[in-house]
């Protein structure tokens, strides 16, 4: 067995390779049509194990808790237990088991800003005005005026309030009417939130992604949110801004309680889904008294910026990507990339206006792994999926701010060519994309972009610049996006960006060997000063 060790020491995480896996559509074992726990542990081997494997450190997993699937398991109905559809506790147990036997470590997607409607908290906070649980949620009356309680918006869509005829009240809730929002300012909420941690922090989860990070403690009053000075009727901006509820300055407070929980055990690990100005995201990982808030906060700016998808893939963009993050981390903390999740249309499919969006995942993968921070891989990038268009009559999602909701990215990972794409053993949740986008056809291709990851994640762990090292930004050919990776005592490394379609000339401070290039057909060996560097080409230079 061609296992190597776990990263060792509490913080693993600042070396490690995350893959996010979306377990209804990783493998399905029992042949309902739906991936499930057992079918992830058939399938660790192709994260981490046996032969070749991608060789990642740790795998998050979306949400697999009791839920009524409103909005696919973002709907809690139990923080202690599994979906059925996913498995039981004891698959659970083994799942754990078995990625610790391989070195993986596990992640899961706890959401603390709203539960279920479902869920036996809300069940009895909605049965009346006295209930013990009433103040578990935010329930307000409507203005004098008969108005609704203020102007917040639903993140999908319509208000964010819905009357409950029993009581005559409205309850907040920040996405779907399904998902009431839970009330962080009540501390016994505080406290069993906390609790849903522990619990799994014993049975030996080594972290959680968290959903929502930023909305979960709002403006004491909840004040109206102010009108957006830069929108304009017709215009693609929200109308009002989201300050009284999102980032709202006591959130802080908050992640710092839950940093508390996790550092009672000690190689635990959080990262926030967090939106926001560069400043506003380096407040997750602390205040000025240190790194005391979350390990890690995602930076989404390659995914979407200011709420607009980001589809360019032009070396000033970078530039100005990277060297933000750069300046907005505090001292000692990493940034958090992700070229794609299960929210957003998969990078490929962004990125193809002309046809060349498999050229771009290539390179996309080449810097993705080469940044400085912690990178975060969305299962069936390291094979080149792109976005699945799904018939009306399939639609899932019940989230369509983008059109046509969350389903193109979130089909079933292809694991062969086969009309079932061993993916399961009848119709699956969500169709397939085309036959040739699969696993084993990559697998023993060197020039594949499985291979190229696999190469990469590789380089990773060989070099300790490009683990560990600073990152300096270069200067170079308006096309192209050069930064060093330097770490004192070691060689280092020039990574090179070619984001146009034609050939550029790059020049190096001093020669080097070409370590690994995006090109299938790039060659490696020696390089010069001055070199050319292909059309959407990306190479790994190191130096000494
Ligand atoms: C996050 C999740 C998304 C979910 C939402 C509500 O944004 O990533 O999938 O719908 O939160 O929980």
């Amino acid at each position: 067995m061609n296992v190597a060790l776990a990263l060792e020491g509490n913080d693993w995480w600042r070396r490690a390779v995350f893959y996010q896996l979306y377990p209804r559509s990783f493998q399905d074992s029992n042949a309902d049509g739906i991936g499930d726990l057992q079918g992830i542990i058939d399938r660790l081997d192709h994260l981490r194990g046996r032969g070749d494997s991608l060789g990642v450190d740790a795998v998050w997993l979306s949400p697999t808790f009791p839920s009524p699937m409103k909005d696919f398991g973002y709907d809690v109905s139990d923080y202690l237990g599994v979906h059925p559809d996913f498995g039981d506790m004891a698959t659970m147990d083994r799942l754990i088991a078995e990625c610790h036997r391989r070195g993986i470590r596990i992640l899961l997607d706890w959401v603390p800003n709203h539960t279920s409607d479902q869920h036996p908290w809300f069940l009895d906070s909605r049965s009346s005005r006295s209930n013990p649980h009433r103040d578990w949620y935010i329930w307000r009356d409507a203005r004098p005026d008969g108005s609704l309680p203020n102007n917040w918006r639903a993140v999908f869509g319509g208000p964010a309030w819905t009357r409950d005829e029993a009581t005559g009240q409205y309850y907040l809730h920040s996405f779907l009417e399904e998902q009431p929002d839970l009330n962080w300012r009540n501390p016994a909420v505080v406290d069993a939130m906390h609790d849903t941690l522990r619990f799994w922090l014993r049975r030996g989860i080594d972290g959680f992604r968290i959903d929502v990070m930023g909305m979960i403690v709002k403006h004491p009053d909840l004040a109206d949110n102010p009108l957006n000075p830069h929108w304009s009727p017709g215009s693609a901006e929200p109308k009002f801004l989201w300050s009284s509820n999102r980032n709202y300055p006591d959130v802080y407070e908050a992640v710092r309680g839950i940093r508390a929980v996790l550092d009672e055990f000690p190689g635990s690990m959080a990262v926030g889904e967090v939106f926001g100005t560069p400043d506003e995201i380096a407040r997750y990982y602390g205040s000025r008294s240190g790194l005391d808030g979350l390990h890690l906060a995602f930076n989404f700016q390659f995914i979407h910026e200011h709420g607009h998808v980001f589809t360019a893939w032009d070396a000033e963009s970078m530039r100005r990507i990277v060297q933000n993050a750069e300046a907005a981390v505090p001292p000692g903390a990493l940034p958090c990339w992700a070229f794609g999740n299960h929210d957003r249309s998969r990078f490929i499919s962004r990125h193809d206006h002309d046809g060349r969006g498999h050229e771009r995942a290539r390179a996309a993968a080449v810097l993705l792994l080469m940044l400085r921070g912690v990178p975060f891989i969305y299962y069936g990038e390291e094979i080149g999926m792109a976005d699945v268009g799904i018939p009306d009559s399939r639609l899932q999602d019940p989230a369509r701010f983008h059109t046509p909701g969350r389903d193109p990215e979130r089909t079933p990972m292809q694991w062969d060519g086969s009309p079932s794409r061993g993916f399961s053993a009848v119709e699956p949740w969500l169709p397939y994309g085309p036959a040739d986008v699969n696993v084993a056809a990559r697998q023993h291709d060197p020039a594949s972009i499985l291979a190229l990851y696999r190469r990469a994640i590789g380089l990773r762990r060989e070099f300790r610049s490009l683990e560990q090292g600073s990152l300096r930004v270069l200067p170079s050919h308006p096309d192209v996006f050069a930064f060093e990776r330097s770490l004192a005592g070691e060689p280092s490394a020039t990574v090179l960006i070619n984001t146009a379609t034609g050939v550029r000339r790059a020049s190096l401070h001093s020669p080097g060997r070409v370590l690994l290039t995006s090109r299938a057909a790039g060659a490696a060996g020696q390089t010069g000063q001055d070199f050319e560097i292909g059309p959407l080409e990306a190479m790994v230079i190191i130096h000494g």
